[in-house]
């Protein structure tokens, strides 16, 4: 069932319940009020005569001589009649009397009684019958009514237009509430085509144009224009680096195919050249290699794949790390400095990894003759890992961009044309991962520190 439809449904319940519950309670109350006031004149009538006949009684004359006092009560549309206690008429009031003639002595007790009988011709009309007592005995009784079909009728009449009017407020709300929801709605409407019109179109660079008021949809809009702006970012990325990753995987292998094109062609390479082509095709090679490996740590950081945590202590990574370094057989000097116990907990393949990119980094843009230092440290929060090289440095226009993926600085491409750009977007997404930041210092020219910051845990 539609929102709208169920919205003017329940309103209309809610109206209607709370509606009928007034006009009812309206009508029933004037209704008692009506039938109470009649009771109470007839009652009034009643006993002002029995007080008359008892005054008579008491001053000794027999009951069957007594009339009726004046008939000033019959203009208040009161019929009165007397009957002895065997229910023998006395005395009777001008006016018509319907009541049947019901034999008193058995039906009313000694107390007064009211009841309401119906006369087919006439309506329904209420009687009085109360006891004339001499000495605390019944000697007659007085029958008082009155006709009702007054009140009825105009209880009859008043009740058509509340019944009318509660169905036509009933109408009506339903009507509002229709509308209500109709209005209130239509932004979802807005938003719903959008959302269809982009799912059919894949065009992430649309944007829900909603122009209502400042309220809980409008919030609906930004959320869900914000959440089309993220889509889209990631969708541009995302392309950006397929086409970015098939670009560079494809400049190695066109330097391996025209160097096997070579092989393949020239009959007679001199063997110094044939080494040279051989060795250019295995950097090409090595280099791919490199690049795939990369992009596969990438895939498995984006399929954000379950990763094994332990205990880490970075000092024992670093020495492994300077061990590697030793085996890459550098001109530069290496300078390894061991502080304070630095235990995190992390992944450790993943630290080493991080630490491998930036020794590596530190040696690409290094000349021979520099210096590089790696330092593992501990304060009371953090475990801090520094590289820090005396290298080509990194140009302040170029520092926000080297955590992107195959970002790689104008001078860097010169000074090395081995390098993927991926190495730093890894590096930024472990460190991350592992809740720490980077800080990066260089000065151009004169060399960078990257600065590594880890929560510690306390040993
Ligand atoms: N130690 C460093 N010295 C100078 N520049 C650096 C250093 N480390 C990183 N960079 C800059 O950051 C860029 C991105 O680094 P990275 O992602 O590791 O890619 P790659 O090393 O393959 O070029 C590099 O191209 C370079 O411009
Ligand atoms: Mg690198």
């Amino acid at each position: 069932m539609p929102i709208r439809l169920r919205l003017t449904l329940w309103s209309c319940l809610i109206f209607g319940v709370v509606l009928m519950a007034i006009t009812s309670s309206i009508y029933l109350v004037h209704r008692t009020s009506l039938y109470n006031e009649t009771d109470r004149s007839l009652e009034s009538v009643a006993l002002h005569v029995r007080e008359e006949v008892q005054k008579e009684i008491k001053q000794g004359k027999p009951l069957s001589e007594i009339r009726l006092p004046s008939e000033e009560y019959s203009t208040n549309g009161v019929s009165v009649w007397m009957k002895d206690a065997a229910g023998k008429s006395i005395a009777k009031s001008a006016n018509p009397f319907r009541a049947p003639d019901v034999s008193l002595p058995e039906t009313h007790a000694l107390k007064r009684e009211l009841h309401t009988f119906t006369d087919p011709a006439l309506g329904r009309y209420r009687m009085l019958v109360a006891p004339v007592l001499d000495q605390g005995n019944a000697v007659g009784y007085i029958q008082a009514e009155i006709s009702l079909k007054q009140i009825d009728s105009s209880l009859k009449r008043l009740a058509w237009p509340v019944l009318t009017g509660t169905l036509a407020g009933l109408f009506l709300a339903a009507l509002g509430s229709w509308f209500l929801a109709r209005k209130a709605l239509s932004g979802v409407e807005i938003i719903s085509q959008t959302a269809k019109a982009i799912a059919v179109s894949q065009g992430f660079d649309r944007r829900v144009l909603y122009t209502g008021a400042k309220d809980e949809l409008s919030h609906l809009a930004d959320t869900f224009n914000e959440m089309l702006e993220s889509l889209e970012k990631a969708f541009v990325s995302q392309r950006r680096f397929i086409a970015d990753a098939s670009h560079e995987l494809r400049a190695p292998l066109t330097t391996i195919r025209g160097n096997l094109d070579i092989l393949q062609r020239v009959k007679h390479i001199p063997p110094q050249d044939q080494a040279e082509i051989l060795a250019d095709t295995r950097k090409e090679a090595a280099r791919m290699s490199k690049l795939v490996a990369d992009l596969l740590s990438l895939a498995r950081a984006d399929a954000g794949q379950e990763i094994r945590m332990r205990i880490v202590d970075l000092s024992k990574l670093l020495q492994e790390v300077e061990l590697d370094m030793k085996a890459w057989n550098l001109q530069a000097t290496i300078r390894c400095e061991y502080g304070a116990s630095a235990l995190t907990w992390g992944n450790e393949d993943l630290l080493k990894q991080l630490l491998l990119i930036f020794a590596e980094n530190a040696v690409r843009y290094t000349p021979e003759e520099g210096l590089i230092a790696l330092s593992v440290d501990a304060d009371k929060e953090r475990c801090v890992m520094r590289v820090a090289d005396t290298g080509i440095g990194i140009e302040p226009q170029d520092l926000p961009h080297i955590f992107e993926r195959f970002y790689r600085s104008e001078s860097a491409r010169m000074h090395a044309s081995d390098g993927t750009g991926l190495g730093l977007s890894i590096a930024k997404w472990i460190v991350e991962f592992h809740g720490g930041n980077i800080i990066v210092t260089s000065t151009p020219g004169q060399g960078s520190e990257f600065q590594v910051r880890l929560p510690k845990i306390k040993d």
